[in-house]
Order: structure tokens, then sequence, then C-alpha cells
């Protein structure tokens, strides 16, 4: 059989993604005995900062009985330019699946286009699906299920609200989206999304927030974007998830949001410490989800 890439969510279909759900609360109840992983190893290669990512992928794969071997692309002769396509080739002579962060998804799309070993895309500049079906296994835990729920989310129309949109797409829940014009998400993955799901883009917050079960945000400058950091906090003014924001919300609303968060930028300390908030539940997650991921991926 091919090897299996998870590079988007629409990579997989709903089906496998909700059996995978099933693994990764079957995992996360500790009834979960096997070793899909024994004698592989798996290699992290990222261009970028991580806590959440790095570390859960690295004990995920220690649980399921592997090994994991951090890259960083800064000391890789990749960060001296050899291509990513000879990287490619090379890493899959010595290891059994690579998990990597860039900033190009093209970068990512060479490397699995190359590889001859499951590659899973760690976050890039247009998506980063991990966390999106971490968040979506979250919802679930929550309410039971994402059937008649409505998503909102405020602020950058970056690599997350992407996801979200595949999300959305997949599984077929409303998603609302607050962005700042000029801060919309992409075009392509907006229209796809519409076809089978009902999303919205909005400018007000306040509607894209109002009867949500779950509202999430996100930095409003992303890694890679630090230059423009000023210009964005001008931009996204008004954005701001508070106490009022989230009273608009239905009763039961959860609060979300991928972590690190900025206090008092996108995000109030009242709100990710108040009653809504699932953020480390939502981190938590990532764990169970992603060894779920490289069982069916890589066992
Ligand atoms: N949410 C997330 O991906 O966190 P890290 O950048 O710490 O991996
Ligand atoms: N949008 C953020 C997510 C960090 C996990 C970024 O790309 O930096």
């Amino acid at each position: 059989m091919s090897k299996r890439d998870f590079l988007a969510l629409t990579d997989l279909s709903r089906e496998e993604i909700e059996r995978l759900f099933d693994l990764a609360a079957e995992m996360k109840a500790g009834r979960y005995r096997g070793r899909p992983l024994e004698g592989k190893v798996l290699a992290l290669l990222f261009a970028k900062s991580s806590t959440r990512t790095r570390v859960s992928f690295e004990v995920g794969a220690i649980q399921l009985g592997g090994h994991a071997l951090f890259l960083s692309a800064r000391d890789l002769q990749l960060g001296r330019g050899e291509p990513i396509r000879d990287t490619a080739r090379v890493l899959s002579r010595y290891v059994q699946g690579i998990v990597i962060r860039t900033f190009a998804h093209s970068e990512v799309e060479e490397l699995a286009r190359y590889a001859t070993v499951p590659v899973i895309n760690g976050l890039t500049d247009r998506l980063h699906p991990c966390q999106v079906l971490a968040d979506v296994f979250t919802i679930r835990e929550v309410f039971g299920s994402w059937e008649g729920k409505v998503v909102a989310w405020v602020g950058d129309g970056n690599n997350m609200a992407n996801a979200w949109l595949q999300a959305a797409q997949l599984f077929g829940f409303e998603l609302r989206l607050a962005c700042p014009e000029g801060y919309e998400p992409d075009r392509e993955i907006f229209e796809e999304a519409k076809k089978k799901a009902k999303v919205s883009i909005t400018e007000l917050p306040e509607e894209a927030v109002r009867g949500a079960h779950v509202v999430n945000t996100d930095v409003w400058a992303s890694m890679g974007q630090e230059e423009e950091a000023e210009a964005r906090a001008l931009a996204f003014q008004g954005y701001t998830v508070d106490r009022e924001l989230m009273a608009l919300a239905a009763p039961d609303a959860i609060f979300l949001h991928c972590l690190p968060a900025h206090r008092g930028e996108e995000v109030e300390e009242e709100v990710i410490e108040g009653p809504w908030s699932r953020v480390f539940d939502q981190a938590e997650n990532r764990l169970h989800v992603q060894k779920a991921l490289l069982a069916t991926l890589m066992g």
C-alpha cells in the first residue's frame, strides 16, 4: 500500500477522522496498550519554534514504542541550502515518518512528494491541521458531537482559520469568521468550504459570536510576521475576545485558543482563565489525537 501523508485535514475522510477520534479517546482513557511504533523513528524537522507540537509528537512517539528525533532546520544542511527534495529522500532512508513545521506550504508538499515515508504537517503559513484535528476532538469531547454546533473564529484569517474552514468542509458544522478587511482567510479554501458547509465572513466579531457554541481566536501576528506586529495590532483593534463578547455566545459556550496566547491582545485574561476556557484540555488533546494519527499513518 502507498504511504499516506497528512498535510491538510482534507487528506483524511470524515470516516477516517471519526475512527481516529475513537482511537484517541481510547488512548486518552488509558485503555490502549499497542506499540505500533516499536522499532520506528519519527523525525521532527522544525524551522519555527514550538512547545506543544514538538513535545506532544516526541512524547507520543515514545509512548507508542518508537523514538523521536528532533531536527532543527538551522542545524541541518537544509539550512545551508540543501534542497528539500534531497533531504526528503535521505531522511526516508533513515526514519519511518517525518513531521515538518516550516514557512511555505509548498516546501511541505515537496517533502511529501519526494519522501517515501508518511509526512505530517506540523504547521505552515497556510495550514495547521494537527491543531484543528485536536480542536474538533475537543468539541466532540465537550458537546458529544459537532453536529449542529456553531463555531466562531475571531481575528486573523491565518493558518488556523484556513484549517478550520477545511474542518467545516469535512464535518459540516457552521463556521463564522470575523476578520478585519485585508486579513481574510485564503479565498480558495473559503470557496471550497462554502460548497459543503455554512461558512460566512464578517468584519463584526459580535455578529460571528452571537449564539456560537465555540469561540476561537489566535495571535494577531503569526510566526514570521514579527515585523508586521505593530500594523496588525492597529488593524485588529476591537477584535479582542473579552467577557462582553463571550456574553453574546451560547450559555454553554467554550473558548478555544491553540496557544501561545497574548493576553490583553487577542484575548483578555478573564476569558482565557475564565469558566469558558478549555485551552489546556485542548493542548492535552494534541497528544492523544496525534498518537492516533501516528498509529494510523505509521503503525
Ligand atoms: N499550538 C501549537 O502548535 O503550539 P506550538 O507552537 O507550541 O507547537
Ligand atoms: N498562527 C500561529 C499559530 C501558532 C501555533 C502561528 O502560525 O504562529
